[in-house]
């Protein structure tokens, strides 16, 4: 079984998932000490949050890790992924990558004959909106019926991924950015299926009632190239203090980070008392953990 996309994981497999994070967060006993698997990192794009969380929650589950990135590898000259995967396969019982392209972590799990984990594709990041509905969940106690906004890239991987997760538990989901950046048909539809999404080009309309809203950055691993044309086009959705007052009393902020203060967040609301990008980030150990056991076949 892989982790390839949110689109994959059925409501019960979140809400099993949910849970284990929950168990894992409160108790140190891990069911893989006797088994010690190994976890292989392949990343072809820099990672703080993913990399290290995946790597501590093997650590402490009494698994380990290799690293190994795109440019000290032979993929630098040129090998494919596929025959990378098949090679790793055979060493490893457990693989995590973060590719640039959405195929290649697809072949790679055609190839690998072990468990692969999206760990950020040009399309989704389906660890990070897992942690991200698990973080809600944990601050307001539940999820169906809550309202959330992903404000500004509304077509980037984070926003596919946690449109599907957030849907799939029962949250309405508002999609807030310019009319030039259309959000996927593909993903909008998956969602639809579970819940409501609308897509609002104005910051007022579109967090109306909501009572969590999300950014990310608005120039992603790969787009450096436009990274001024992408400024200029989402500097109107910044989340600051003022554009927050358009969200419900009480709303929570969320960023899956790293944060580009002052530009898609100010450190004003990054940093302030509505801000569970923290806890969010810190999540991402837990809930790690809950995915690796999940897919090494370990829950008891
Ligand atoms: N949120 C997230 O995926 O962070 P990293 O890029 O640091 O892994
Ligand atoms: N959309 C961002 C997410 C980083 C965690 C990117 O792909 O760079």
């Amino acid at each position: 079984m892989n982790l390839l996309s949110s689109l994959d994981l059925s409501q019960k497999e979140i809400a099993t998932l949910l849970d284990l994070s929950s168990r894992l967060k409160r108790s140190a006993a891990s069911p893989l000490s006797k088994s010690s698997p190994l976890l292989a990192l392949l990343f072809e794009k820099t990672s703080t949050r993913t990399r290290v969380s995946l790597e501590a929650a093997m650590h402490e589950l009494g698994g380990s890790c290799v690293y190994i990135d795109s440019h000290t590898s032979q993929i630098s000259r040129g090998e494919t992924i596929h025959d990378t995967a098949r090679v790793l396969g055979s060493y490893v019982d457990i693989i995590a990558a973060r590719v640039y392209k959405h195929s290649d972590i697809e072949d790679l799990a055609a190839a690998a004959g072990v468990p692969v984990i999206n760990a950020l594709s040009d399309a989704e990041h389906p660890t990070q909106a897992l942690a991200d509905v698990y973080t809600i969940k944990q601050v307001f106690g539940k999820l169906k019926g809550l309202r959330i906004a992903f404000v500004g890239d509304i077509a980037t991987n984070t926003a596919n991924s946690l449109m599907v997760t957030a849907a799939k538990t029962g949250m309405q989901v508002s999609l807030v950015g310019p009319d030039a950046c259309v959000p996927s048909r593909k993903y909008v539809d998956a969602a639809s299926k579970y819940s409501t999404v609308e897509v609002s080009d104005d910051m007022e309309d579109g967090l109306e009632g909501c009572d969590v809203v999300y950014t990310d950055t608005f120039v992603s691993m790969g787009e450096e190239a436009q990274a001024s044309k992408r400024r200029k086009l989402f500097a109107p959705y910044q989340l600051n203090s003022k554009t927050l007052r358009f969200a419900s009393d009480g709303a929570r902020v969320m960023h899956c980070l790293p944060a580009h203060r002052g530009e898609e967040i100010t450190s004003e609301v990054l940093d302030g008392k509505s801000s569970i990008a923290w806890v969010q980030a810190e999540n991402k150990l837990h809930v790690g953990k809950a995915i690796l056991l999940y897919l090494l076949n370990k829950v008891s």
